[in-house]
């Protein structure tokens, strides 16, 4: 395990690009206000990489802030490395037009990575025959756009090992990426591996644990040894091991505070006290679980009548329906198409059972 600060700040991908360890993750950025104060704090102190996706709705204002601010930088569109991905309703024979949405939103001429958001279809099931198929079509359609250079590098996300295994069997050009959630709570061992085994860079999503991470008294401690906070160590302890971060914040401080990642070291005890916190704990959503992406509005018209069901449910498979669970109680209104959904409770989880077939989202 490296014992010095990393040398460098980014990494080499397999298309002879370098990607920046660092970029600012820019899920739940919502508005130009916001999107452009966050970008310019970014730029600022230094991330020069920015992760976004057709699902978070932000890539027109994400790249209408950076057309406006890369100037007050003396930067150049070449200066930043952009990420966008496909969404799952857009996977297999609307894939083309689907990315090429995406680069016209963004307004440029080139992505540098372009991601699958996730193996599964919105609307189908997990198990579905046609997943394998659709999952190949937009492969084929994102080879052909790199092969005009619209998308200088593609890759994948959300994929599970035997997803990237598939992949790799069938593909013209192989995935320079692998985005999967990742931080000491979670340490991927066998995804790492095949990643590894393929040449393919596996980067970090969620690394603080959607900020929960952040409190963990395991890694305030270690944070304390160090004279670092929480969300640095967190973040330096996967660069350390060379594994590219993309920390969300909407705020300016700690928007630098997470910049502070290339001028300390963590040492091995402390590299392997966090690594230890391994328990396969996930903050997002799980493919194996879930097919895909689903709007809320994608729901049965009888079920719409929650408020704010984003971040509140969480589905888990309960074969052969899905049980949507909710953490905290939300709101609901009675619908004018029927009565709610009957609350059921499965090995001691609260939700709503989702009968076979219909799924429900959550992004
Ligand atoms: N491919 C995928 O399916 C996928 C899934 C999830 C995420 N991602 C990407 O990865 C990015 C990061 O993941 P994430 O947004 O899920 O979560 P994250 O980066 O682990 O955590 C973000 C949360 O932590 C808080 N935070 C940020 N810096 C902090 C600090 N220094 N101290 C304390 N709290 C801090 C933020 O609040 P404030 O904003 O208030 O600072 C926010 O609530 C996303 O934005 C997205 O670009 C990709």
């Amino acid at each position: 395990m490296s014992s010095s600060p990393s040398s460098t700040s980014s990494v080499l991908l397999n298309t002879g690009v370098q990607m920046p360890l660092l970029g600012l993750g820019t899920y739940k950025l919502w508005g130009p206000e916001d999107v452009h104060r966050a970008v310019d704090a970014a730029l600022a102190a230094g991330y020069r990489a920015f992760d976004s996706a057709a699902v978070y709705k932000n890539e027109a204002d994400l790249g209408r802030a950076l057309r406006e601010l890369l100037p007050k930088y003396g930067l150049t569109r070449e200066d930043v490395f952009i990420t966008s991905k496909l969404g799952p309703k857009d996977q297999g024979e609307k894939a083309m037009q689907g990315a090429l949405h995406s680069l016209s939103q963004l307004d440029l001429d080139y992505i540098d990575l372009y991601l699958i958001h996730w193996p599964g279809t919105q609307g189908l099931v997990v198990a579905d025959q046609r997943n394998p198929g659709n999952r190949a079509e937009s492969w084929a359609a994102l080879e052909e756009l790199h092969s005009q250079g619209r998308l200088k590098a593609i890759g994948v996300s959300n994929y599970t090992p035997a997803h990237m295994r598939e992949l790799v069997q069938t593909c013209r050009i192989s995935p320079a990426v692998l985005q999967v959630e990742f931080h000491p709570r979670l340490c991927q061992a066998e995804l790492r591996s095949v990643c590894a085994e393929y040449g393919v860079c596996f980067q970090a999503y969620s690394s603080l644990g959607k900020g929960e991470l952040v409190t963990d008294p395991r890694v305030t401690e270690v944070a304390k040894n160090c004279a670092r906070t929480p969300a640095q160590v967190l973040l330096r302890w996967a660069v350390q091991q060379d594994v590219p971060v993309l920390p969300k914040s909407s705020n300016a401080d700690r928007i630098k505070e997470n910049a502070r990642l290339f001028d300390f070291t963590l040492s091995d005890m402390d590299m392997d006290r966090l690594s230890a916190l391994d328990c396969g704990h996930k903050y997002c959503w799980d493919p194996s679980e879930r097919s895909s992406l689903r709007t809320w509005r994608s729901l049965p018209s009888m079920w719409m009548g929650f408020r704010q069901p984003k971040q509140a449910v969480k589905l888990v498979t309960h074969p052969p329906e899905l049980l949507a669970v909710f953490h905290g109680r939300p709101q609901r209104r009675r619908s004018r198409l029927g009565p709610p959904p009957e609350w059921s409770s499965v090995g001691g989880r609260t939700g709503f059972l989702v009968p076979p077939g219909q799924e429900l989202l959550v992004s």
